[in-house]
């Protein structure tokens, strides 16, 4: 007899869904936001957070199997970071603040975590494109 089938959870549900995202990257722009350590990071950035704080948030989500709206958008995460200075150093606040903000959420699967921590700092290393720094 069959078994029945149970699909795997996704990341997006391990982690505990929308609102554990949301929290994640609420407390990186927090961290960008406030930490001198980060100020080349945040000057990069519009004065007004809130739009890269909503496209950060949907792009997680649809990245690690929730719903899938910014990825109907046809945008390349990678691509639409060409246009900006992003430095070795400016890639490792990005790192950091993310690690902190993925460390902060003290519910969150531990395992998961630090999966995510990793997988994300490799993502923003790749995206550094000028030598200096
Ligand atoms: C290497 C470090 C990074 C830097 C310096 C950086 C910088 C930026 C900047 C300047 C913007 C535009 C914000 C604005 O106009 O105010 C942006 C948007 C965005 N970034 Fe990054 N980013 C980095 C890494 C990442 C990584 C690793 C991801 C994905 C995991 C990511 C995902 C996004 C998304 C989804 C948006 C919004 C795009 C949209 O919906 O239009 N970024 N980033």
């Amino acid at each position: 007899m069959d078994q029945p089938v149970t699909p795997p959870k996704t990341p997006y549900e391990i982690a505990g869904g929308g609102e554990v995202i949301e929290a994640i990257v609420a407390r990186f722009y927090e961290l960008m936001a406030s930490e001198p350590a980060y100020a080349e990071l945040r000057a990069i950035h519009a004065e007004d957070l809130a739009p890269v704080q909503q496209g950060l948030t949907q792009f997680l989500k649809a990245w690690m199997g929730g719903p899938k709206d910014w990825f109907a958008q046809g945008k390349c995460v990678m691509s639409l970071h060409r246009g900006f200075p992003i430095s070795g150093a400016i890639g490792g606040q990005w790192a950091e603040a993310m690690q902190r903000a993925i460390a902060d959420q003290k519910g969150m699967n531990a395992e998961l975590a630090q999966a995510l921590s990793e997988r994300l700092s490799q993502m923003a290393r790749a995206m550094v494109n000028q030598q200096q720094g």
